[in-house]
C-alpha cells in the first residue's frame, strides 16, 4: 500500500494514523484535525466524563478509532470492535502513538447476535477514494478469500472473556447489524445498564425502540443527529420518542416528520389522500385519522413484502422492510377499515387492478415513502399525473442517495420545483 494511504496526523483526540483517501472520516481527520461527526464524539466524551475515570466503554464499529481515542483519554478502558482489518491496523498504530493508548483494546471482529460464523468484508482500494464508514458485511461463502474473512463475536462474549466488572457506555454503529449487536449484548445491557448510543438509521427503528424500551427497560431515548438513539438509564428526557405509541401501528417516521406530514395533508385542497410505502401502517394511520375527519378517501399502496428493486445508488436491498405480506396488509386493513389497500408493486399494480387504476383520481395529498431510486422515480410520474391543482406530493426519503437522485432527475425532466420541509423532506406542489 502506498505511504499516502496511511499518514500520522495530530488531531484533537490525540495522534492518529489515518487514511486521507477514506472520505469523509480519514479526510476530515487529516485536513481539519477532527472527525466530521465531532459533535457526536464530543457528546460521548461528556458522557464518559459523567461516568468518571473508572468508566469502561465498548465501541462497536470503531472504524479507525476517533471515538475510541477521544473516550480513552477520560476512561479506564475502551474495547474497540471493528471488522475492517485495515482500520484495526490503523487503530493499533494509533494506540502506540498516545500515552493513554494502552487503555484501548482493539479487536478485529464483527459483533452480532452470536453465531459460530464468519462474515465477508468487501474489498476496498485503500489507495483510491473510498468510504469505510458505510461498509456492510455479507455472509461469508466458500469463495470468500481468507484475507476478507472476519469472525463474529458478541458483546456478551467479549465482556465475559475480558471479565469486565462494569460497562458504562455501549456505542453501536454497525451499518444495519445494530439490532443484532443489541441482541448479542443482552446480558451486558441487563446487568450493567450502560448508556447506549446506537445507530437506528439503517435498521427497523420501531423494532429497535421496542427492544430498548420493552426488552431492556430504558425509560426514554433521545434522537441525536437523525441517526442515533441515546438512552441514558438515569435520564428521562422531557421529549421521549412519542412516535412510539403503544397500540398504534408502528412507523419508521420521526415525530417531527409525522407532524409535518399531518399539517400538509390537513391543509391540502379537496381530494383524496394516497400513501405509497405503508410498511406496518404507522404513517398511514395518521393520514387515516385526518381522512376520516375530513371525509376523504385514503388509498394505500405497498408490496407488503418490502422493496421490489434496488439500483446501484440505493442503500437498501430488495426485500428490505418486508412487513410480512398478506397478513400484514390485513392487520392494516382491520385497523383502517375504510382505507383502500392495494397490495402489489406500485405503479405496475394499477395495470392489474383496474378498479384502482380507474378510481385513483383527484389526488390532493400523496405521501411517497418507498426509499429506492426506481420506485420513487416511477411513482412521482404517476402520482403527479393524477394530482389536482394545489395538490402535494411529500417525499420522505430525500436524504437517501437513490431517492434524491430520483426526485432531482424526475423533477428536472418534468419541470417541477422542489421545496423542502424543515426535516429535509421534499415537497412537490402542483400549480
Ligand atoms: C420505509 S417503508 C415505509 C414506512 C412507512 N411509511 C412507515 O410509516 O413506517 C418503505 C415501504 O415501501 C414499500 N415499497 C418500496 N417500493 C415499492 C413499490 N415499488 N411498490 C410497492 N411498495 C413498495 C416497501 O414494501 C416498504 O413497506
Amino acid at each position: 500500500m502506498a505511504d499516502s494511504s496511511r499518514i500520522t496526523v495530530d488531531t484533537v483526540y490525540g495522534q492518529m494514523v489515518v487514511n486521507p483517501n477514506d472520505h469523509p472520516r480519514g479526510k476530515s481527520l487529516a485536513e481539519t484535525g477532527q472527525a466530521y461527526d465531532h459533535e457526536d464524539i464530543a457528546l460521548l466524551v461528556d458522557l464518559v466524563k459523567k461516568r468518571g475515570p473508572e468508566s469502561v466503554v465498548i465501541d462497536v464499529g470503531a472504524n479507525c478509532g476517533s471515538y475510541a481515542l477521544a473516550m480513552a483519554r477520560h476512561a479506564a478502558q475502551v474495547i474497540a470492535i471493528e471488522p475492517q482489518r485495515e482500520l484495526v491496523q490503523q487503530l493499533r498504530d494509533t494506540i502506540e502513538l498516545n500515552p493513554f493508548g494502552h487503555r484501548i483494546f482493539a479487536m478485529h471482529a464483527a459483533a452480532g447476535r452470536g453465531g459460530d460464523r464468519f462474515w465477508e468484508v468487501p474489498a476496498l482500494d485503500y489507495t483510491a477514494r473510498h468510504e469505510t464508514d458505510i461498509v456492510r458485511l455479507a455472509a461469508a461463502t466458500d469463495e470468500t478469500p481468507r484475507a476478507r474473512l472476519v469472525p463474529e463475536t458478541t458483546v456478551d462474549h467479549v465482556v465475559g472473556i475480558l471479565q469486565l466488572a462494569r460497562v458504562d457506555i455501549l456505542k453501536i454503529d454497525a451499518e444495519g447489524m445494530d439490532l443484532d449487536v443489541l441482541a448479542g449484548a443482552r446480558e451486558t445491557i441487563l446487568r450493567f445498564k450502560p448508556i447506549l448510543f446506537v445507530e437506528w438509521r439503517h435498521t427497523d427503528r420501531f423494532a429497535m425502540q421496542r427492544v430498548l424500551f420493552e426488552d431492556f427497560g430504558y425509560p426514554s431515548a433521545q434522537v441525536i443527529g437523525g441517526n442515533d438513539f441515546l438512552c441514558d438509564p438515569d435520564v428521562v428526557t422531557p421529549d421521549p420518542l412519542h412516535s412510539y405509541v403503544p397500540g398504534d401501528l408502528p412507523t419508521l417516521l420521526m415525530p417531527e416528520a409525522l407532524a409535518t406530514m399531518e399539517d400538509l395533508a390537513r391543509s391540502a385542497p379537496q381530494g383524496c389522500f394516497v400513501e405509497v410505502g405503508v410498511y406496518q401502517g404507522g404513517s398511514a394511520q395518521r393520514l387515516y385519522r385526518i381522512a376520516e375527519a375530513q371525509e376523504r378517501t385514503l388509498w394505500l399502496f405497498d408490496s407488503f413484502v418490502g422493496h421490489v428493486e434496488a439500483s446501484a445508488v440505493d442503500w437498501h436491498p430488495v426485500g428490505a422492510f418486508n412487513a410480512g405480506g398478506g397478513p400484514a396488509a390485513r392487520v392494516v386493513q382491520e385497523t383502517l377499515p375504510n382505507a383502500y389497500i392495494v397490495m402489489g408493486r406500485f405503479p405496475d399494480v394499477l395495470a392489474v387492478k383496474p378498479v384502482a387504476f380507474e378510481c385513483l383520481r383527484d389526488i390532493a395529498f400523496a405521501h411517497l415513502d418507498v426509499d429506492q431510486y426506481e420506485s420513487t422515480r416511477r411513482a412521482i410520474r404517476v402520482l403527479w399525473s393524477r394530482l389536482i391543482s394545489g395538490g402535494i406530493i411529500l417525499i420522505d426519503d430525500y436524504d437517501l442517495d437513490g431517492c434524491k437522485l430520483a426526485v432531482t432527475t424526475t423533477c428536472y425532466e418534468m419541470g417541477i420545483g422542489i421545496e423542502m420541509t424543515k426535516e429535509g423532506k421534499a415537497v412537490l406542489r402542483k400549480p
